[in-house]
């Protein structure tokens, strides 16, 4: 036992599944040979198995294409570990994970391997004497999305333990249709198979602890809420640059580009948290109607290229930290004739009560001179009587920059008198 984890303390270890009610759950990764799997999914499990968050009876089967052994799979995962975990390897606890972890290989539209992986699921239930929630995370190209949801349907997974405490839930990530019209037709093969509280469409920027703050920051202190609005502020500006090029996943991603991989959900999500009002609860639902409504007030483009609300745009050789990197159109699996953008900029007008006529800019990139996520809130310059040298009005907007991503913090530009005799203003 590590000295810094109390045995105590740590049901997970001692097997009881009474911590915070986290009932006996069984999660199985759709796509777990994939890369997301090794670099993201497991590590987080284990991540939560160090806090204390895994329930005690938990099992992890991953799911993929590939036949892989029990053993070959754990001990990929052993390797997933060691290079992808925020936190340093805990033995007794990955072991303990590793234990309850299992591979199960199939087609995702093979019928059969749903109905086998039904039956395993239901001995660990034996096993154990309990009923356990079921988790479906769905971590695989869009493409397979479909025949996933309807075999969980149809092999009774998707309906077992319903309208109890243990009902199966199933979490699915973007892209989430390619456009409103395949977004509508996921939708309905879902809800024809799940039951709309089981269904978990994640963002992962929601599980950032800075992205969470932003609801305490606006609602929690009285000093920025009288201001929020379009009396005081001038624009909004939203960025969410990153530093890497698409790296290995140029398959999946010249399928997306910037707007359907960043713009529409990430960014939005920040648009919407920054605008909305507040909610009537912290309930998910209150929440969400909120940034609903938003959404709604958000008029349609302009798309001309000349004086339109969007750009877009695509990086192309050049050095990064001195060294030479490629330009997107030599990445690895980029086909000839792409058109896809790598960077996206847009200007919203949201027409509602509180900001009618105040700008929001959004961009988006990779390849950009530096990872930043932020969000800037541009107020009303004063008015020019005072403070001017000459005809040049030297007072600087105040902004307030939220910075989301890799530095916390928040910054308020404001001006103040230069020391010295003659009245001379900086904005610091
Ligand atoms: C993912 C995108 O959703 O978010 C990636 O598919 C992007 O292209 C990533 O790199 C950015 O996430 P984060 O947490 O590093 O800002």
């Amino acid at each position: 036992m590590s000295p810094d984890i109390d045995e105590a303390r740590h049901p997970f270890l001692k097997g009881l599944s009474k911590h915070r009610g986290a009932p006996p759950t069984v999660v199985v990764i759709f796509g777990a040979s994939g890369d997301l799997t090794a670099r993201k999914l497991v590590p987080a499990i284990f991540n939560l198995g160090v806090d204390n968050l895994l329930p005690g009876e938990f099992h992890l089967i991953g799911f993929g294409r590939k036949p892989i052994a029990d053993e070959d799979f754990r001990v990929m995962m052993d390797e997933a570990i060691a290079e992808h975990s925020r936190r340093p390897l805990n033995k007794e606890i990955w072991e303990r994970v590793r234990q309850n972890m299992s591979y199960h290989s199939g087609g995702y539209d093979e019928s059969a391997a749903f109905d086998s992986l039904a039956e395993k699921i239901n001995q660990i239930e034996k096993d154990l004497g309990r009923d356990m929630q079921r988790m479906f995370y769905i971590s695989t190209p869009p493409s397979v999305f479909e025949p996933i949801i309807e075999n969980l349907g149809s092999s009774g997974m998707a309906q077992a333990h319903v309208h109890t405490k243990l009902a199966s839930k199933v979490v699915i990530e973007k892209p989430f249709g390619r456009d409103l019209e395949s977004a509508r037709e996921l939708n309905k093969v879902i809800n024809g198979v799940f039951e709309e509280p089981q269904v978990y469409r994640i963002d992962h920027y929601l599980g950032k602890e800075t992205v969470q703050d932003l609801l305490v920051q606006r609602f929690s202190n009285s000093i920025f809420e009288p201001l929020w609005n379009r009396e005081y502020i001038d624009c909004v500006q939203i960025t969410v640059a990153e530093s890497l090029g698409v790296g290995s996943r140029g398959g999946y991603y010249d399928t997306s580009g910037a707007l359907r991989d960043m713009i529409q959900n990430h960014t939005m999500q920040l648009v919407a948290l920054t605008a909305m009002e507040p909610p009537v609860s912290l309930d998910p639902e209150s929440i969400r109607d909120e940034k609903v409504k938003v959404i709604k007030a958000i008029q349609p483009l302009k798309l001309d290229v000349d004086g339109g609300d969007v750009v877009r745009a695509r990086y192309t050789n050049g050095l990064v930290k001195g060294e030479p990197v490629k330009g997107y159109a030599e990445e690895q699996g980029i086909p000839e004739d792409s058109s896809t953008e790598t960077y996206a900029a847009m200007r919203l007008a949201i027409n509602n009560w509180r900001w009618q006529g105040v700008p929001f800019y959004i961009r988006s990139g990779k390849r950009m001179a530096r990872r930043a996520s932020e969000i800037a809130i541009q107020f009303k310059r004063p008015p020019g009587i005072l403070f001017s040298e000459g005809d040049k009005f030297n007072v600087a907007a105040n902004t307030m920059v939220i910075s989301i991503q890799p530095d916390e913090g928040v910054t308020i530009v404001m001006n103040s008198k230069i020391p010295g005799l003659e009245t001379r203003v900086r904005n610091l």
